[in-house]
């Protein structure tokens, strides 16, 4: 639990225990993600930390990137720039509340102070991977959504685009019946089939919930990519 908002970086110091020595990722509980090809990306994502300890962030381009972290790239599609709720942002490029890192974040995290508004900020994290070049920005462009819901307005967005999506389709947007229905533990017969189901792992050993502003909570890589595919 953290018991004062001193920042999203700080859920790694008060996580430590349960990362013990995994790679990790992180995700915002006021953030909503929803396109067809993110299992995808969250696999590039994990392959990047795990394959070649390369912290992975995602940019997203939003109309008012004063309200986020902003990231610039280069015509390569490498950062160059990481900023927090920058007054003039270089680029329309918002750091979306979804983090994968190599298990040394937890050193990162400790060895940042905090910013002028007293918090430990992720953006700090990404910066040193940055400066190590160790930074790693997967591009969610048209066709995806993603949407945070911490302001009244956003979470009524929010609503507004599930219910559009839902009564169009007639598909249930991260239904869990569904992802238990259709991953391929439910499909054994045998005896296993109970620990193997998706719901009773996530409830039981996969998710840590640190509660906070943002309620960041941990996920193992397979986890959310199951939760997602
Ligand atoms: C936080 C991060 C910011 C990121 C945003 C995504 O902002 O500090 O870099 O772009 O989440 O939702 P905050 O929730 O502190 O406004």
């Amino acid at each position: 639990e953290q018991p004062r908002p001193e920042g999203l970086a700080q859920a790694f110091i008060i996580g430590r225990e349960f990362i013990g020595s995994d790679d990790v990722c992180m995700v915002l509980g006021d953030n909503l993600f929803h396109g067809s090809s993110f299992a995808t990306q969250l696999a590039a994502a994990r392959d990047n930390v795990t394959q070649h300890r390369l912290a992975t962030i995602f940019g997203y381009p939003v109309s008012d990137p004063t309200r986020y972290g902003v990231v610039c790239l280069d015509a390569t599609g490498k950062p160059t720039n990481i900023e927090e709720k920058p007054k003039h942002p270089k680029s329309n490029l918002a750091v979306v509340g979804l983090y994968f890192y190599p298990n040394d974040v937890v050193q990162v995290a400790q060895s940042i102070t905090p910013s002028e508004r007293g918090e430990l900020e992720i953006t700090a994290v990404n910066d040193y991977y940055l400066q190590q070049q160790q930074l790693s920005v997967i591009s969610l462009g048209r066709g995806f959504a993603w949407l945070d819901t911490g302001t009244h307005e956003a979470l009524m967005e929010a609503t507004n685009y599930v219910s559009v999506i839902q009564k169009r389709q007639g598909l249930v947007i991260a239904c869990l019946e569904e992802i238990v229905s259709t991953s391929p533990a439910s499909k054994r017969s045998d005896s296993k089939r109970a620990c193997l189901n998706p719901l009773l792992v996530l409830r039981s050993e996969q998710i840590k919930p640190c509660k906070g502003a943002d309620a960041p909570f941990f996920r193992t890589f397979d986890a959310l990519i199951r939760l997602h595919a």
